[in-house]
């Protein structure tokens, strides 16, 4: 997820490029870059880290011109490093780009024997080879766009410039945002409103497929077959802090919903379908050290060691790897049986906890591999492994994780099936299925956004609850845990998540009916079991409440509300429960008027023991 923004106009393009960038320096900050054209010739001006150091040089070395490109990165391929900063140039063309081609080793193979030399480990770089060898040839900018379209796989927003022809942009959206605003005789281009709201509040979204060419008097727009449409521009009546949100009220309700995109980056460019395999380019392990692997020990705190526990199931189910589970705070303190056929695994965010980050030295002490599942590129975590598997969520800014949540369990998922291929445990027609399945993951995760009108009136009915029970059993049960964890953090209720058949050993005794008990009954293997646990809270008068992908569940069932979610593959259930879990709690702490964003005490990276 990064930031995009254009001009063209009549005013000098790069200070407001960049005041706009600062609106989008949300979506990525690892670095920044700004290309303008005067007189027929481009400039471009990039730097790693945040957007301070662009302005630095730009007050430094200022860029003149009415017409340019800007982009703020959140990176995906490639370290964060000025050469890797968008814009990005080949020729006379000039790219920014938010999103993930697909299918860019292909694109650069090809290239690469047509004699292209690159200066950067982006995928982007190859969108302007594409680009700048057809207009080389004479062809028309826009059309030379539209072909080099059909090339690429993948979600982009694309904003180009061509120094041969200053006197438009093209732009090109699909899976990833981008709109255009518009203003008297000047055109603004962002990847979000935000970016826009100070100049103009008239604006037109572009659809999947469709590809415009914005001029300061003129704006043509085709969809995917060349054909012209027209579309009338809308009036945005946000203020700027409702948009920098999205329109949504907090960013963790941005966030839950931009949940479907987000597991989709995640396994985008990194898996075939039709061989059933896994990349693992960035974990760096050949078929024979996966072979030799023991035992992998996880490692996280707080929500990512929730994923942890998802993850040991889809290590030994799927990979047939033996999987731990600590705790960063306690793994760092006892002495884990590790040796150089182990591997430590790593999941964080933010990649800086640093109860998490401790667990490098022990495994470095037994020479085991170290290997991590991140959120933030280069990140202290990445920067000390030996491999990682980065989660393409994009920024996550509210402190309770949800988008973080649910694309490691993405990436957990990927990397048992890497791991189950190439240690023999998984078969090829297994493996497709696996893979076939995760297809489905962000159609039943939207499926599931749509409970959300019904889980805030329930969320309603409960906000008054001092004590919540979650249970659930097998895979879902550390999605009871992340449940009540999830309500703790927010709403300040307590809470406990509880494997369900342990229930009778303790927490039963707390049941009452003023006690909310929610209910994690997808139709597994468990199915039954969990039923006889529902009597029990029934029993004892407890208020229940059920989350179920079960249709017709069984009339004499007692229940306070149900929630049904769709019916996923067994190791995708996690993903789909865990929507309305965050619902839930986001629903209950906004009626109790909480700071959902930060809450009290909290902290999004805890970088101290
Ligand atoms: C803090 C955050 C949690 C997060 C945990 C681990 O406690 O509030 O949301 O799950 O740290 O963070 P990490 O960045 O390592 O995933």
């Amino acid at each position: 997820m990064c930031g995009i923004v254009g001009y063209i106009g009549k005013r000098e393009a790069a200070p407001l490029i960049l005041e706009s960038l600062r609106k989008l320096e949300y979506r990525g900050y690892d670095s920044a870059g700004i290309a303008v054209i005067n007189e027929g010739r481009v400039s471009v001006r990039r730097c790693e880290g945040k957007l301070k150091n662009l302005e630095t040089l730009l007050d430094r070395d200022p860029m003149i011109g009415s017409i340019g490109i800007g982009h703020t990165r959140w990176a995906t391929h490639g370290r964060p490093s000025e050469t890797n900063a968008h814009p990005h140039r080949a020729g006379d063309v000039v790219v920014v780009h938010n999103g993930i081609i697909e299918n860019y080793l292909d694109l650069k193979e090809q290239l690469t024997q047509r004699g292209t030399k690159f200066s950067s480990e982006t995928d982007t770089e190859i969108v302007a080879h594409l680009v700048a060898e057809k207009v080389e040839r004479r062809m028309d900018f826009l059309e030379a766009v539209r072909k080099s379209l059909r090339e690429i796989h993948g979600s982009y927003a694309l904003l180009f410039l061509n120094q041969r022809d200053p006197k438009r942009l093209i732009v090109a959206k699909n899976s990833t945002p981008i709109v255009v605003g518009w203003g008297d005789g000047e055109a603004f281009i962002a990847s979000d409103i935000p970016a826009l709201l100070d100049y103009t509040r008239k604006v037109t979204f572009l659809e999947d497929g469709e590809v415009g060419e914005v001029s300061v008097d003129s704006f043509r727009l085709y969809n995917g077959n060349g054909k012209s449409i027209q579309r009338p521009f809308k009036e945005i009546t946000w203020d700027a802090v409702a948009a920098r949100k999205g329109g949504y009220r907090h960013f963790m309700l941005k966030e839950i919903h931009e949940q479907p995109r987000a597991v989709a980056d995640t396994f985008r460019g990194r898996i075939s379908l039709k061989d059933g395999e896994v990349s693992l380019e960035d974990i760096h392990l050949t078929a024979n050290q996966v072979k030799q692997i023991k035992r992998v020990h996880l490692v996280a705190c707080g929500t990512a060691w929730h994923a942890c526990l998802v993850g040991k199931f889809m290590l030994e189910e799927i990979a047939h790897i033996p999987a731990e589970v600590d705790y960063g705070s306690e793994f760092r303190y006892r002495s884990p049986l590790m040796d150089p056929r182990s591997v430590l695994l790593m999941v964080s965010q933010s990649g800086e906890t640093a109860d998490t980050l401790a667990a490098v030295e022990i495994a470095r002490q037994k020479k085991a591999k170290v290997l991590s599942i991140c959120n933030v590129v280069d990140s202290s975590i990445p920067r000390k492994s030996d491999g990682v598997l980065y989660t393409h969520a994009g920024p996550e800014i509210s402190v309770a994780s949800t988008k973080a949540f649910t694309t490691q369990l993405t990436a957990l998922y990927l990397l048992a099936i890497a791991l189950g291929r190439r240690n023999g445990n998984l078969s090829r027609p297994q493996a497709k299925k696996l893979l076939g399945d995760l297809m489905h993951l962000s159609h039943w995760m939207e499926e599931a956004l749509k409970l959300e009108s019904e889980v805030e009136s329930l969320a309603r009915d409960l906000t008054h609850s001092p004590d919540f029970l979650y249970l659930g059993r097998g895979i879902n049960y550390p999605i009871a845990l992340e449940g009540a964890l999830k309500l703790k953090e927010i709403s300040y209720i307590h809470a406990e998540g509880y494997p369900a058949g342990e229930m009778k050993h303790g927490p039963i005794a707390l049941i009452d009916e003023t006690m909310p008990v929610v209910v994690l009954l997808p139709r597994d293997r468990y199915f039954q079991k969990t039923l006889g646990n529902l009597k029990e809270v029934e029993s004892r008068g407890g208020k229940i409440m059920i989350l179920t992908d079960e249709e017709k569940l069984p009339s004499d069932i007692p229940s306070f509300g149900v929630l049904t979610v769709p019916k996923a593959s067994h190791f995708l259930t996690p993903m789909v429960l865990s929507v309305p879990l965050q619902l839930m709690a986001y629903y209950i702490a906004v009626h109790r008027g909480t700071d959902v964003d930060q809450p009290r005490n909290l902290a999004k990276s805890v970088t101290v023991e």
